[in-house]
């Protein structure tokens, strides 16, 4: 599995990168927003965004500001011809559908996507959340495809009742086998609940409906887009997005997904291990002096 960093700060970038495990960057105005409150001293857009395109050997994925799929195309071209010269690496970021409201329907996304491969700007369509967007886009010829897991995970959990800051935070791990556990209790509860009223009512329970995501978690959406790649043969990658913890990025590798995007922390918790460091203690221990003067020689 390939390893972009998910991040703006070049920091970062640097850091990692000169770790020799980075394959890949990708940003959003989110991120950019936090790199450049980071920083001390106020800086070019321009040059700051080159400089990262030049520090990776690898796809930068920027990202788009419109709605529209006439100014997202407009943006994307500038955005490619700004920056694709310095090292050859920009991808687009087209979000899957801008829409902002449920009435509203909406394919710019699509459309933008489309009309991008066929000028052969390559695309990344991000805020994907369900397998049916991403293979969507794949048709209309995204060059990958961004499921975000750990929104995908927020979401679910919401749905069935549960509270952001209460019951879990940004990081916690998603469990999957225990929340289907939960949900199939509470089902119970409530149908039990309903047949002493009417059996009629089982049906059209909101919060039974509340349970009827098609998808068990991120992890499940990255499952299903992978099979659906490969029964179909889609040339599509899959950059797993959205990442939350360690846990996760070795969940989506499982999976076999392309690529994960992974925050600069995330990278951090991936290379600790609390036995990692009790053996490190060990061995620094148990050095004898003979073994020592090898090292003085
Ligand atoms: O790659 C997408 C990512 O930056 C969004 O992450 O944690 O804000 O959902 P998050």
């Amino acid at each position: 599995m390939k390893i972009f960093i998910d991040t703006a700060k070049l920091g970062e970038i640097k850091e990692a990168n000169s770790w020799g495990i980075v394959d890949g960057v990708t940003t959003n105005p989110s991120l950019i927003k936090k790199a450049v409150d980071s920083l001390e001293k106020k800086v070019s857009m321009e040059n700051y965004i080159a400089s990262i395109c030049k520090e990776v050997d690898g796809p930068v994925s920027l990202e788009v500001k419109s709605q529209g799929a006439k100014e997202m195309i407009e943006e994307a071209k500038k955005l490619y011809n700004m920056f694709n010269h310095v090292n050859n690496n920009v991808v687009i970021k087209i979000p899957v559908n801008t829409a902002m409201q449920d009435d509203q329907e909406n394919y710019e996304g699509i459309k933008a996507i489309k009309n991008l491969e066929e000028r052969e700007i390559p695309t990344n369509a991000t805020l994907v959340m369900s397998p049916n967007q991403a293979m969507l886009a794949a048709k209309a010829g995204a060059k990958y495809v961004s499921p975000f897991l750990g929104r995908i995970d927020d979401y679910i959990r919401v749905k069935m009742g549960l509270k952001p800051g209460r019951d879990f935070d940004k990081v916690s791990y998603f469990d999957e086998k225990l929340l289907e556990k939960i949900k199939h209790e509470k089902t119970k509860e409530i149908i039990r609940e309903e047949i002493k009223e009417d059996i009629g009512r089982i049906y059209v329970n909101e919060r039974l409906k509340a349970f009827s995501t098609d998808v068990k978690s991120g992890v499940d959406v990255v499952r299903k887009i992978k099979k659906i790649f490969e029964n179909y043969k889609f040339e599509t990658k899959i950059i797993a997005a959205s990442i939350r913890n360690a846990r996760q990025v070795m969940e989506v590798a499982e999976t076999g997904a392309d690529i994960a995007t992974i925050p600069f922390d995330v990278i951090a918790q991936m290379i600790k291990h609390y036995k990692t460091q009790e053996g490190m203690k060990n061995f620094t221990k148990d050095i004898i002096p003979e073994y020592e003067v090898l090292f003085k020689k």
